[in-house]
């Protein structure tokens, strides 16, 4: 490893709580300057910078990671998720890429299944008749859902995040299907049922969950194709990537009643959300708060603060992922 400073030179691209930057703060030499793009912000800078930290809001594709000066040997993302770093850029220049793995999961798991209860209660309507002042009070026949004890959940992605989505799951009663590139170790002991397809999960799951990495092979997977399976009925979650789903196919499934409802996280294009879900009363939108609490955030400082000082020291942090 390229000598580095005894304390590391980091550029801080994110604005992050008080409480992470004043951690971020002791334990390196830190410059924070949130800029959507810290490879242009380094380059302009007369100092040197060790490492860069960084999240989804600053992006590092290719030609930024090409473009940062030989001083760089480090990138640490604040998110489990990498898709927003060329990670071949990063291994080909030598830079160390490290993210937030296992930190945020139980965070992102309960939100998981917020937006599950979301969906199958009817949220978004529940929310905008007593919000709207349009309650004309109550009725057996107002805003009936579904209930989600007894049904399949179908977890796309069963990895740290959608283990913690199938553990909370199973304590609501509800049968755990799963598709994975490989079966996890122990699973039908677990209660843990294993499909071979994305196809054969859709068909069989009553609520299909996204907890998929974005990747070359997922990105767009979620299409007419795969929604054609879906049995009516189902309800569709995303805490993954919006990138992995086609919007104007799940927007298509939903307003034909081929999907029952959806429960969405995170959206291709982010802030910019399809504007074919804002007309649909079956869809619970969050604005990607997967990771949004008090103690993921603090988490997922430190776990990078110790993956920087580690590496400073030459050390293999568990969470570097390149
Ligand atoms: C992050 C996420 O908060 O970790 C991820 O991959 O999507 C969220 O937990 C977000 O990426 C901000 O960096």
């Amino acid at each position: 490893m390229t000598s580095v400073r005894e304390r590391l030179s980091v550029l801080v691209a994110s604005a992050f709580l008080p409480e992470v930057e004043a951690e971020i703060a002791n334990a390196f030499d830190a410059t924070f300057e949130a800029t959507s793009q810290p490879a242009l912000t380094i380059r302009g800078s007369d100092r040197e910078f060790d490492a860069v930290l960084v999240s989804l809001d600053a992006p590092m594709p290719a030609e930024a990671i090409d473009s940062l000066p030989e001083s760089v040997r480090a990138i640490a993302t604040y998110s489990v998720g990498t898709d927003h770093i060329d990670l071949v850029a990063a291994r080909t220049r030598g830079i160390a890429v490290f993210n937030t793995p296992g930190v945020l999961s139980d965070s992102v798991a309960e939100n998981a299944i917020f937006l599950m209860l979301g969906a199958a209660r009817r949220a978004t309507e529940s929310i905008a008749l007593i919000r709207d002042r349009k309650w004309p009070g109550w009725n057996p026949r107002q805003l009936v859902g579904v209930e989600l004890s007894g049904r399949r959940l179908g977890i796309l992605g069963l990895g740290d995040i959608g283990i913690r989505i199938a553990t909370r799951a199973q304590a609501l009663g509800m049968e755990i299907l799963y598709c994975n590139r490989r079966r996890i170790t122990g699973d039908e002991d677990r209660g843990f049922a294993f499909r071979a397809s994305p196809e054969e999960l859709i068909a069989e799951a009553d609520v299909f969950m996204i907890a998929t990495p974005s990747t070359p092979e997922t990105r767009g997977l979620v299409d007419t194709e795969l929604l054609r399976h879906a049995h009516s009925g189902s309800i569709l979650v995303n805490i993954a990537r919006g990138d992995i789903v086609d919007d104007e196919a799940l927007i298509q499934a939903l307003s034909e009643g081929r999907v029952w409802a959806a429960g969405l996280d995170v959206f291709a294009g982010e802030p910019n959300v399809a504007a074919g879900y804002f007309d649909l009363p079956n869809v619970f939108m969050l604005p990607h708060i997967g990771s949004s609490t008090i103690e993921a955030r603090l988490r997922m400082g430190r776990i990078l603060i110790e993956a920087l000082e580690a590496w400073r020291r030459g050390r293999a942090p568990a969470n570097r992922v390149c």
